[in-house]
């Protein structure tokens, strides 16, 4: 994962650099870094720090630096600890350098090229500036061409030579690297998202290209030395301008937006009463023809999948299956022309996912994309894709994305159920109305959120808990509990109720609360004896449950939140957003960084 920014131009390069790696923190935030070359004077000095980018802005503002062309980094640690060392920019030789990715043959370079005592950090990115100078004679494309064939791995490389003032040069492999031009310069960065204050168009470096950014433009070069035309695209996703509306978290923000975010990515999708996605381009022959789904996701994306499978299976009954992205590859699993496969990813930036994606299209499969940042690598990548109107989602746990992912797949499944003939009009006009419901439905649990905060402040003190629930609300818990542990640290599990006898009962005691959710008329009455079965081994219990649904005399609970109503496919939005709104108040109460968990970034470009 990691952060990257370059700038050369007119303006200061330490402002801008400090301004976009502060919103480029969401790849990682455990130490950042800035290197500025000093002009004419071609001296490059690098600040550098562990913490974050508020850090190395105190760090920098102690300093006089004036330079107009620098590079900036903003880390994730994957090859060496948490330290200033380890944070980039890398200086070795003459060659500076950023890097996000990793160089998996580092050890490799280390014996061939002699650097065990040389190295200054644990990185493997020191490893790549090593090598980058060790070819490093005068000719920045050929040191640059001859270092990346040794370098095995993911990369997207910014390089500044100590001899060649006011120029960045980079190159990149599967790590995303774009480009654009400001009023006054020009820029490089790993995603266009922090662009968009600069300009309204950029364009992503090709594979393997060398880039050569001067004030005046950019030129690129493939690795035998032939000249690219950049192809310029449209930039409309600003996060610069996404504020937290006087909330004091992003992601009490992000929360309390899905209502409106989730009518914004339903409502232009339907057309007479139905679901249709002539806006997306998607043909129904798609929806129609296609024999298995697969859907490849990370997280909470992952997540969004199993309620999509769920629903799909159900309405559909066609075959379908979600593969942990990470997974995919090393699966043997089939895939063909008769397989629509569908990545989904808020950031469309997830290399996993990516990767994955790319897979199944080699492998002949028809590629879908649901995805959140528009023009990101993997809606870049797949053959059709669905943007999910959710807006800037900033805090690390996702939230809004997650809901307004289950949106779209909310529609798909009735487009598909009615372009396959199992839905009438009429029956799909039924199912979209109480889709267009949900807005509503959930705004009423918002509204109620100080009672979800009054069970939270119960189970604050909890080392473990445990989410049980079957069905729908099996698959909701997964996300919820992934939402309780992230921000709150504290040890959860989700299990469908009917398996926790099979062994992990063992572990329910008193001190283990266990958060039940009820939602499903057919497996209700099963879910309440399983809620039984834990009662009776001293287990206090926190119940979220539809509000029509009546509790023994005798019941007792740690808490009761009552759901409204909805058709039960579609409980699933409603009871979403109480357990968002649960983790969300445990972790405020402890007092936790919500928006930044430790450990986490939100978006993941690593393998
Ligand atoms: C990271 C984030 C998660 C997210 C996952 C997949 O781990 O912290 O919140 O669900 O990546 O991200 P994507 O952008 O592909 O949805």
């Amino acid at each position: 994962m990691c952060g990257i920014i370059g700038y050369t131009g007119k303006d200061a390069a330490k402002d801008i650099m400090l301004d976009t790696l502060e919103l480029l923190e969401y790849r990682g935030y455990d130490s950042a870094g800035i290197a500025v070359c000093e002009g004419e004077k071609s001296q490059i000095q690098v600040y550098k720090c562990a913490g974050r980018v508020k850090d190395l802005r105190n760090l920098c503002e102690k300093e006089e630096i004036e330079g107009t062309c620098g590079i900036g980094h903003t880390r994730w640690a994957t090859h060496g600890g948490v330290s200033s060392e380890n944070a980039h920019p890398h200086k070795y030789g003459k060659v500076t350098l950023i890097h996000n990715g990793i160089i998996e043959n580092y050890k490799d370079l280390i014996g061939k090229y002699g650097l065990l005592d040389q190295l200054h950090s644990q990185t493997d990115s020191e490893v790549a500036a090593a090598v980058l100078s060790h070819f490093y004679k005068g000719d920045p494309y050929e040191a640059i061409r001859k270092a990346v064939l040794k370098l095995k791995g993911t990369f997207a490389l910014g390089i500044l030579f100590e001899d060649i003032p006011g120029t960045i040069f980079a190159i990149r492999n599967v790590s995303p690297i774009v480009v654009t031009r400001t009023d006054n310069g020009m820029m490089l960065a790993s995603d266009a998202a922090v662009l968009g204050q600069y300009s309204e168009e950029y364009f992503v470096l090709p594979e393997f290209h060398i880039l050569e950014l001067k004030e005046e433009g950019a030129t690129l070069y493939d690795l035998s030395g032939e000249t690219a035309e950049p192809r310029w695209l449209v930039l409309d996703w600003d996060t610069s301008r996404s504020g937290k509306d006087g909330y004091p978290f992003y992601m009490e923000k992000e929360i309390m937006e899905q209502p409106e975010v989730i009518r914004e990515t339903l409502q232009p999708r339907i057309y007479e009463g139905v679901p249709y996605f002539t806006q997306d381009e998607i043909p129904d022959h798609l929806l129609r023809d296609c024999e298995r789904i697969c859907v490849v996701a990370c997280g909470t994306a992952m997540h969004a999948g199993l309620v999509g499978k769920a629903l799909i299976h159900s309405l559909v009954r066609i075959h379908m299956d979600v593969e942990l992205a990470s997974e995919f590859m090393y699966s043997d699993i089939v895939v063909d022309e008769k397989t629509l496969v569908i990545a989904i990813s808020q950031s469309g930036e997830t290399i996993d996912t990516l990767e994955a994606l790319k897979y199944a299209k080699k492998n002949g499969a028809r590629t879908m994309a649901i995805v959140n940042v528009r023009g990101a690598s993997i809606a870049r990548e797949s053959e059709y894709v669905i943007y999910t109107n959710a807006g800037p989602e900033i805090a690390v746990a996702s939230t809004k994305a997650y809901t307004t992912q289950l949106a779209v797949l909310y529609l798909l499944a009735a487009r598909m159920a009615y372009v396959r003939g199992v839905f009438d009009k009429e029956r799909t006009a039924a199912f979209t109305r109480e889709l267009m419901r949900v807005p509503e439905v959930m705004k009423q649990v918002l509204d109620r959120r100080e009672e979800i905060h009054d069970i939270a402040r119960g189970i604050l003190d909890a080392a473990d808990v445990f989410m049980i629930g079957r069905g729908l609300d099996y698959c909701i818990l997964l996300e919820g509990s992934l939402k309780l542990k992230e921000i709150s640290y504290i040890h959860s599990e989700a299990y469908a109720s009917g398996e926790l006898k099979h062994g992990t009962i063992a572990l329910i005691t008193e001190d283990t609360p266990v958060i039940a959710v009820v939602t499903q008329d057919k497996v209700q009455s099963k879910e309440f004896s399983n809620i039984k079965e834990v009662q009776s081994r001293g287990a206090e219990v926190v119940l979220f449950m539809k509000e029509t649904y009546t509790l023994d005399k005798a019941a007792s609970f740690r808490g009761v939140f009552k759901l409204p109503v909805m058709e039960d496919e579609f409980m699933v939005m409603p009871a979403s957003a109480a357990l968002q709104l649960l983790a969300y108040y445990v972790s405020l109460d402890k007092g936790l960084d919500v928006d930044k968990p430790r450990n986490l970034a939100k978006v993941v470009t690593v393998e």
